[in-house]
């Protein structure tokens, strides 16, 4: 039996047109621009305007990846959205934008992983095209984080933003490239560092927690921060260990952008150069599942990619989860 590998065929985004920058915060918290830069390397990020659900983003980013690609919605057999902030607790962001971009003959599911939910969506769509079951498989992440932000704790709120991204998986042309390789973990005993308490079926909203704030996210920055890294360094030189890449091998490192010092202190224990690591930060905070297909989107289109790169991809969030993907690209940059 010849092996099926599947391969990144096409990318698109989504940003609120809304941007609102450090200095817009300092008007409305006890905050600076310098320490924000200074602190997470974060300029400005995106956010929707309420009401718009995070469909809204998650439907325009998979549109752009299917126009870029000219596949029309009809092709697409399953739909994975990686998601932490759905419209509702049902029905899935995959089903409401399966009728949105009339995907009239897809399936779908979100998954909810933190911020790793799309390096998790992306190796799941990659079984799907691997087993030989399908052949177009949209992988979206998305998140409306604004939702979340209690605009009382500056420690959590200067830095997430709302956005989308979206690729599609097809069967690789070349069997050489594509997805190579995933290495992926969870531990629950991470879980009370970077939470929402309430909303679900444990806390359901009620006046109380609406009054005691339980409805916004809550941190402990500094051990979310030292898991990151240790975690996010490892799990890639791992990767890259079992598929006998050396530092000088790799042509790209995608991180999931949560904090500049996060990525820096990554490529560090890595041993790789800053040189071939992307960071988009500035522009968006941490969208968090957003991040990775965002930045592979930028990579694109900055030029940055290139048929046959090494490329890793690495993810850590709420749960604890974290991951890394191993890429051989498989786009040509004159499709
Ligand atoms: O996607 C995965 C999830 N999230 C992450 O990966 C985030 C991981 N953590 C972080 O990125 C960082 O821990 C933060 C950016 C959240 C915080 O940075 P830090 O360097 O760890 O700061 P800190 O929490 O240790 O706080 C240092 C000081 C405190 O003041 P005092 O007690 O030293 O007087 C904070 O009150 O900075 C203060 N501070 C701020 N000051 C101005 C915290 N937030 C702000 C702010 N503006 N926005």
């Amino acid at each position: 039996m010849s092996l099926i590998r599947a391969a990144i065929t096409s990318l698109g985004k989504f940003l609120p047109e809304r941007v609102v920058t450090n200095k817009d915060l300092e008007k409305i918290m006890d905050t600076s621009d310098e320490w924000i830069v200074q602190r997470t390397g974060i300029r400005q990020r995106h956010f929707l305007d309420p009401g718009l659900g995070n469909s809204y983003m998650a439907s325009r980013a998979a549109t752009d990846c299917l126009t870029r690609a000219g596949v029309s919605p009809s092709e697409i057999d399953t739909i994975i959205v990686g998601t932490i902030s759905a419209d509702n607790p049902f029905p899935s962001t995959a089903c409401i934008i399966q009728e949105m971009i009339g995907a009239d003959n897809a399936w779908g599911f979100d998954l909810t992983a933190g911020c790793s939910g799309f390096l998790f969506a992306l190796i799941t769509g990659a079984q799907f095209i691997e087993s030989g079951r399908y052949r177009k498989v949209l992988v979206v992440g998305s998140d409306m984080n604004s939702m979340y932000l209690n605009p009382e704790d500056r420690s959590t709120y200067v830095i997430f933003g709302d956005g989308a991204g979206a690729v599609l998986l097809e069967p690789s042309a070349d069997p050489e490239l594509g997805i190579i390789d995933f290495m992926s973990q969870i531990d629950g005993a991470g879980g009370q560092y970077l939470t929402v308490k309430a909303g679900g079926s444990k806390r359901p909203a009620t006046f109380e927690t609406v009054q005691n704030k339980e409805h916004f996210v809550q941190q402990d920055g500094r051990t979310v921060f030292k898991f990151a890294v240790k975690n996010m360094a490892d799990v890639s030189v791992a990767i890259m260990k079992r598929n006998n890449i050396g530092s000088d091998d790799l042509d790209l490192f995608v991180p999931h952008q949560a904090n500049l010092r996060i990525i820096e202190a990554c490529a560090k224990r890595m041993k790789i150069s800053p040189d071939i690591v992307i960071v988009n930060i500035d522009k968006y905070a941490n969208t968090t599942c957003g991040t990775l297909p965002l930045a592979l989107c930028d990579a694109e289109e900055q030029g940055r990619l290139k048929k046959g790169d090494r490329v890793i991809a690495a993810a850590f969030g709420a749960g604890f989860t974290w991951g890394s993907v191993y890429f051989r690209w498989a786009m040509d940059r004159d499709r």
